[in-house]
């Protein structure tokens, strides 16, 4: 038997229940943490499932932002300095990540508070995670309303990239099996992906 919702049907579910629901059914996503330090110093750590590729020449990743009716600290990180990381999230330290998601004051480093490591190279000014096996540093480039939910989609243009370099293949490839790269569905569900192949360009 199949259930079908209406958009009504949808409207009218209980709050949790349809941020779950439809958090899922778009599948599974990309699990990162996001890096920022405040002008003064402070560092901040988020775990977001919403990074996405916007394009490679010149080389873009996006994310969207919940609306800024609360404290966002990674989004006035953000706007503050005009740079953050992105690292990819692993089986080993997804425990970690997902704590990072709580509210923490804007004077607690998520660092700290869940037992990750802050990392600093090439005199880039936010903090990369030490534990992640690619860490991407960015530099904001431009956020596009969306008007319809007063979300943002965040665009960010890399200006480091850092991944070990036995994961690259000869076409440029990451072999993210190699990587303990772990996966999220939804806001609490946590997956480990499996390579099931890899298929050439394909023509008609
Ligand atoms: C698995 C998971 C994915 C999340 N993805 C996003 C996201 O894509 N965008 C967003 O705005 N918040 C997302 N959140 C919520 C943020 O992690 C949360 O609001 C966090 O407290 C933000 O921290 P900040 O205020 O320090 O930036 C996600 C939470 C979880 C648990």
């Amino acid at each position: 038997m199949e259930k079908s919702f209406s958009f009504e049907d949808i409207m009218q579910l209980p709050s949790r229940y349809r941020a779950n629901l439809i958090n899922m059914v778009s599948g599974v996503k990309p699990a990162n943490l996001i890096g920022t330090k405040s002008k003064t110093g402070h560092t901040n750590l988020a775990v977001f499932n919403s990074v996405v590729h916007i394009g490679a020449n010149p080389p873009y990743l996006g994310f969207i932002l919940r609306p800024t009716t609360v404290e966002r600290h990674t989004y006035e990180n953000i706007k503050e300095t005009g740079v953050y990381t992105i690292n990819q999230i692993t089986t080993a330290i997804h425990k970690k990540a997902h704590q990072t998601s709580a509210k923490y004051d804007r004077e607690v480093s998520e660092f700290d508070a869940v037992g990750l490591t802050e990392h600093y190279q090439n005199d880039f000014h936010a903090p990369f995670v030490a534990e992640s096996p690619i860490k991407i540093g960015l530099s904001f480039q431009e956020e596009q309303l969306i008007s319809c939910n007063d979300t943002r989609l965040v665009i960010g243009k890399i200006e480091h990239l850092i991944l070990p370099e036995t994961a690259i293949l000869e076409d440029g490839d990451v072999a993210l099996e190699k990587l303990d790269t772990a996966a999220v569905a939804g806001l609490y569900n946590y997956y480990k992906p499996k390579h099931l192949g890899k298929y050439g360009y394909q023509k008609p």
